[in-house]
């Protein structure tokens, strides 16, 4: 499973990738407006920090000005994701831009039937939203086991991006459910490496080997 970090925080990006864990970056219009900084300025820092997809999202909605904002977005680094929202006008650009060779990553999606389109649209990724989900008690996890057996089913090629990860559980059942990536907080990614019994004994094993006098 890839590891994305959904995050436009330049310094966060910066420590984890250097963990050598990271595949890639997500952000959305939120999350960079959240940075306060210049659009194409961030992005294309972010992505001189991962070899991975870094997906920039495109604030128009109509098909036009979704593809010149993509081709803006692609010519900005040659790891740039294009990231489109599931609406008609949407799935029409990503068949464009795909269709031109540029990574489409197509986010907003809350149905597997959405997800379906997205397919045969040409997207790269599809990213269903686990958590906006589970906010109004649907569960996001169905949403994806859904998914993978429709992509199995057909053979599409589209990766499922885990998206709107809230926790670490979230983490564990989308590599359960057969996701491709996922992306995740900073903060939740941080955390899956805790845990309180590797912390006890790890400081056991430091007591006993200063107490025997080991040494390396
Ligand atoms: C991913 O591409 C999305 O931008 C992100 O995961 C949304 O997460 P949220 O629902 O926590 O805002």
């Amino acid at each position: 499973m890839k590891f994305f970090v959904d995050t436009a925080d330049t310094a966060e990006i910066k420590d984890l990738a250097a963990t050598g864990l990271i595949d890639g970056v997500t952000t959305n219009p939120s999350l960079i407006a959240k940075s306060g900084r210049n659009f194409a300025e961030v992005i294309e820092e972010i992505c001189g920090l991962t070899e991975g997809h870094v997906s920039a999202e495109v604030v128009a909605t109509d098909y036009e000005t979704m593809v010149s904002e993509g081709k803006k977005l692609q010519a900005i680094a040659s790891n740039v994701a294009v990231k489109l929202p599931l609406t008609m006008d949407g799935l029409r650009a990503c068949r464009t831009l795909s269709d031109a060779g540029t990574a489409v990553n197509v986010t907003l999606c809350f149905s597997a039937n959405q997800a379906l389109l997205a397919a045969k649209a040409g997207a790269a990724y599809i990213s269903p939203f686990i958590g906006r989900l589970d906010d109004i008690n649907i569960d996001g996890m169905e949403l994806i086991e859904d998914i993978r057996t429709i992509y199995d089913n057909y053979m599409f090629e589209t990766e499922i991006l885990a998206a709107s990860i809230r926790s670490a559980n979230h983490v564990k059942l989308s590599a359960l459910a057969g996701a491709d990536v996922a992306t995740v907080p900073p903060n939740v990614l941080k955390g899956l490496v805790s845990h309180p019994l590797t912390d006890k004994g790890l400081a056991a094993f430091l007591a006993d080997a200063e107490k025997g006098g080991v040494k390396v």
